[in-house]
């Protein structure tokens, strides 16, 4: 559970809120900003902007990631001179569609601000609109180094983030909304909350109880969600009540005003709670309990599925005018809306969880194939990785490149599924040709692993863990930093748990034999300040 989660779960117990969202505007730029980077990082993608679409035509830059990219303000400034229909961005407001170019240079475009593609190394490029109320209200424009990045199953799943943020930003300030009540719904208080950990219903929610109690006036509010399978509405948000822990309250949909908003599909108003009976609302003594005098309640749906009740309740009599009743049924659709928005999102993260485990289990179905191939090396998969993250978290590396390195770690002789087993179980020294080939092992593992987005950053351990501090490694001859700081952890890692085990080529050293090896070998294969981490772990544990 992240830090972010734990503190909210405290927050919910303190304040006895079921959702308790920290109150703070986030500023635009924010919001915005994470956008990209979530994008840009999830994509692997060399940059990108974020335009809004300025009443007078142009496109202005919001925000940019990541912040090398500084000469994007320069570009995003040129499309926003050039008429609309111009720029691809413009281009993409205007039409409300995605804007491919799949290679920068045979973009009509290019030529004005060829310098900038030439210094960032821009191949190819998209710009997505981001769209409101069935209109665009700004463009996401993203850069890739590889002509022809935007393949139809990246753009799918691009337009589905884009179709995310554009949901969050128009809650944030970004969208011009003529709609004034509800355009004041200012509420993205935690983009990564709402995105990333499925609480985008209860982001929804929050917001929205909000919103009605300042725009209606009223005391307090509850969101109710419809579960058919129980023939029930369950509480899914509150505010403004006094009781304590509402978590549980749930109520049937037979012989209850709730039931009744919902299946009447249509606003009920009561204007003296005192004159329900128990016997027709089972919830009414709690009602009466809270002060409440007046109700009502509005029915929530979106595509014609019953999502719940949204009802606000009153400590003094209320009946509201026309306007009144008007509002707070746009309030219900509103709300609807983001339920049923904040369900598409949820059920993305949730594909995207099942994607996830699927390619653990194939690289877990890889790992363990060469374990067989190599027969001896059962288990050196796991121990080195484990070694190595832990190496890497004492060195200040956090997630996500943790997990980079994890799975980096865990494959890192995957290359030697390329190599004939003639010489991988070869009982003796290799002949200079065998180890010509068995050396090209780091190779074949980038070969295997660069088309896999989902591995691309985990790919420095596979091709850098026979790289040396001294530069007398392979592949490359990298030298000190230049070898990646995942790779010259794993380096030690590897070599104290080959020498540690027997090889068809040699019987196990004894550990003391190694750690003297490894020390030895300190400044010349090693990097130094790993081999200091690695020995403190090493001596801790004996
Ligand atoms: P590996 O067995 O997983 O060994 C990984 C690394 O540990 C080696 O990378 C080397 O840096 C270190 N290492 C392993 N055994 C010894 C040893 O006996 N003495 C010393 N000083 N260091 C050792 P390297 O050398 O680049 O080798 C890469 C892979 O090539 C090895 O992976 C192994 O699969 C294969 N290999 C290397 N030497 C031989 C050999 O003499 N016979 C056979 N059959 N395979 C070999
Ligand atoms: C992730 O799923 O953690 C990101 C995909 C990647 O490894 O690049
Ligand atoms: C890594 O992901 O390998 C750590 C960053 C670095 O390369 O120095
Ligand atoms: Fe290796
Ligand atoms: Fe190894």
């Amino acid at each position: 559970m992240s830090e972010m989660q734990e503190n909210q779960g405290e927050n919910i117990k303190e304040k006895n809120h079921i959702i308790e969202i920290e109150k703070r505007d986030v500023a635009l730029e924010d919001v915005a900003k994470k956008a990209i980077q979530i994008c840009v990082k999830s994509f692997g993608l060399l940059c990108g902007w974020l335009g809004r679409a300025e009443s007078n035509g142009h496109v202005k830059l919001v925000a940019y990631f990541p912040k090398e990219a500084s000469s994007l303000k320069q570009v995003a400034l040129r499309w926003g001179e050039i008429e609309l229909s111009h720029g691809l961005a413009g281009k993409a407001i205007k039409s409300g569609k995605p804007q491919i170019c799949q290679d920068i240079k045979a973009c009509p475009s290019y030529l004005p601000w060829k310098g900038f593609v030439t210094e960032l190394g821009i191949k190819s490029f998209v710009a997505i609109p981001l769209i409101g109320n069935g209109r665009a209200f700004g463009s996401i424009n993203l850069y890739s180094n590889k002509i022809g990045y935007f393949t139809d199953s990246i753009m799918t799943s691009l337009q589905n983030y884009v179709g995310i943020f554009s949901f969050i930003l128009k809650y944030s300030n970004l969208y011009d909304s003529t709609n004034k009540h509800l355009n004041r719904l200012k509420a993205l208080r935690n983009i990564d909350m709402a995105i990333s950990t499925g609480s985008g219903i209860k982001l929804v929610y929050y917001v929205a109880l909000e919103e009605t109690i300042k725009q209606l006036g009223a005391d307090a509010a509850a969101i109710l969600s419809y579960d058919p399978h129980a023939q029930s509405l369950k509480i899914a948000a509150t505010y403004g009540f006094e009781a304590n822990n509402l978590e549980g309250f749930c109520v049937s949909i037979e012989n209850t005003i709730e039931g009744k908003v919902l299946k009447k599909h249509e606003i009920i108003h009561i204007p003296d709670l005192r004159a329900i009976s128990p016997f027709d609302s089972s919830s009414i003594d709690f009602y009466l309990e809270e002060g409440f005098r007046s109700y009502y309640g509005a029915p929530l749906t979106a595509r014609g599925e019953r999502l719940g009740v949204l009802q606000v309740f009153f400590r003094k009599p209320l009946t509201g005018g026309e306007e009144w009743v008007n509002f707070f049924e746009a309030l219900a659709g509103q709300i609807s809306l983001g339920i049923d928005n904040a369900k598409l999102v949820d059920d993305l993260w949730n594909r995207n969880l099942e994607l996830f485990n699927a390619y653990n289990e194939t690289i877990a179905g890889w790992g363990k194939a060469l374990s067989l191939k190599e027969d001896e090396t059962a288990g050196h998969s796991e121990r080195v990785t484990k070694l190595t993250v832990e190496i890497a978290r004492r060195m200040g590396i956090k997630n996500p490149d943790l997990v980079h390195i994890e799975r980096g770690a865990y494959l890192h002789d995957i290359g030697k599924i390329g190599v004939p087993d003639s010489i991988l179980l070869k009982k003796g020294k290799l002949t200079e040709e065998e180890w010509e080939i068995m050396k090209k092992h780091p190779e074949y593992a980038f070969e295997m692993l660069s088309p896999i987005t989902y591995l691309n950053k985990s790919i420095d351990i596979p091709y850098c863990h026979h790289e040396r501090w001294n530069g007398t490694g392979y592949p490359r001859g990298l030298k000190g930093k230049q070898i990646p700081l995942s790779a010259r952890i794993f380096a030690v890692v590897d070599v104290w748990d080959a020498l540690t085990s027997d090889r068809p080529y040699r019987k196990a050293w004894p550990k003391e034999k190694a750690i003297e090896y490894i020390k030895e070998q300190k400044g010349k294969h090693f990097d130094p300040g790993v081999v200091n981490v690695f020995i403190t772990i090493i001596e801790g544990q004996e």
